[in-house]
């Protein structure tokens, strides 16, 4: 029996969400992101004290701010993995994230990248991307069963996005640390998110390697949108259109990085002098 993806979505979701999730973020108002107002304690201290950001589809958006700032947590909450104390996380217009999981959240279109690169060391990387798009519930096959040509060319356009055509063949384990967070951002888009957060995807890269990844996510904005979590400054230059600035688990300041780097509190609590 054979069913074509959207049928093979449907059926594989009790409650009928599954088609929602998919095709339902509606991002007709503008933005595909609004945490509203959002508070995390742990144990009494605020991680996120009152955080509102909106970001708009097709962004990619900077968020910078001290060890401690709440970036991190920012993104487990938005991602299901932490629920707020209060406060609101909507995806799109009408799907509202603190009623989800994580397995979810990650099926409905938001993908996220850890600092630590997790790729299959023992598998090639044309492998390492196949299993991505195979483990993305729209396909379901064996992992032995051919791909389409449709598959392939997606594969192949994967790799020439993240650079890594040539070594299509290679052990993963056997690249780069700056290749293996391009394949990792690779496997990421094989599963076709609307929205990609990276948490510090720079870190430990080399220069080269550092602009690199900064072209590849200006290629990726329009039609991904992007929330990236960096420390290193030339790369933020390299690509910022507006970055968010966190402190203190709210928002301090937000722009353009040319007005944000001049704003005196930014500097006295982050930039320095
Ligand atoms: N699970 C947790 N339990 C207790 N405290 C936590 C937990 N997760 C985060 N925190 C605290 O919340 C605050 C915000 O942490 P978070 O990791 O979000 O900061 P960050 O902005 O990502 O910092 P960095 O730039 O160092 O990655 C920190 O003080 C941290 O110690
Ligand atoms: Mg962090």
């Amino acid at each position: 029996m054979t069913t074509n993806g959207q049928g093979d979505l449907r059926s594989g979701e009790t409650s009928g969400l599954g088609h929602l999730m998919r095709e339902g973020v509606d991002v007709s108002h503008g933005p595909i992101l609004y945490l509203d107002d959002i508070t995390v304690s742990f144990d009494g201290f605020r991680a996120l004290n009152g955080l509102s950001l909106t970001v708009d589809a097709g962004e990619l958006r900077c968020i910078i701010g001290p060890n401690g700032a709440g970036k991190t947590t920012m993104m487990d909450v938005i991602t299901g993995k932490t629920r707020p104390d209060s406060g609101s996380a909507f995806f799109g217009q009408t799907i509202d994230l603190t009623r989800f999981t994580e397995a979810e959240i990650a099926h409905m279109g938001i993908g996220r990248k850890f600092q630590k690169p997790t790729v299959f060391e023992n598998l090639t990387v044309v492998e390492n991307l196949e299993l991505a798009m195979k483990t993305d519930k729209r396909v379901r096959a064996s992992l032995r069963a051919k791909l389409s040509k449709e598959d392939l060319g997606r594969i192949g356009e994967t790799l020439e996005l993240i650079r890594l055509e040539t070594e299509a063949g290679r052990p993963a384990g056997t690249l780069s640390h700056g290749q293996k967070q391009w394949l990792e951002i690779g496997m990421l888009l094989m599963q076709e998110p609307r929205l990609l957060l990276l948490d510090e995807p720079a870190a430990g890269m080399t220069d080269e390697e550092t602009s690199r990844t900064a072209e590849l996510f200006r290629k990726l904005a329009g039609t991904h949108t992007l929330v990236v979590v960096e420390h290193d400054m030339d790369f933020i230059a390299e690509i910022s259109r507006i970055v968010t600035v966190l402190h203190e688990g709210s928002v301090l300041a937000e722009g353009p990085m040319d007005v944000v780097k001049n704003d005196e509190r930014v500097i006295e609590v982050y930039l320095g002098r």
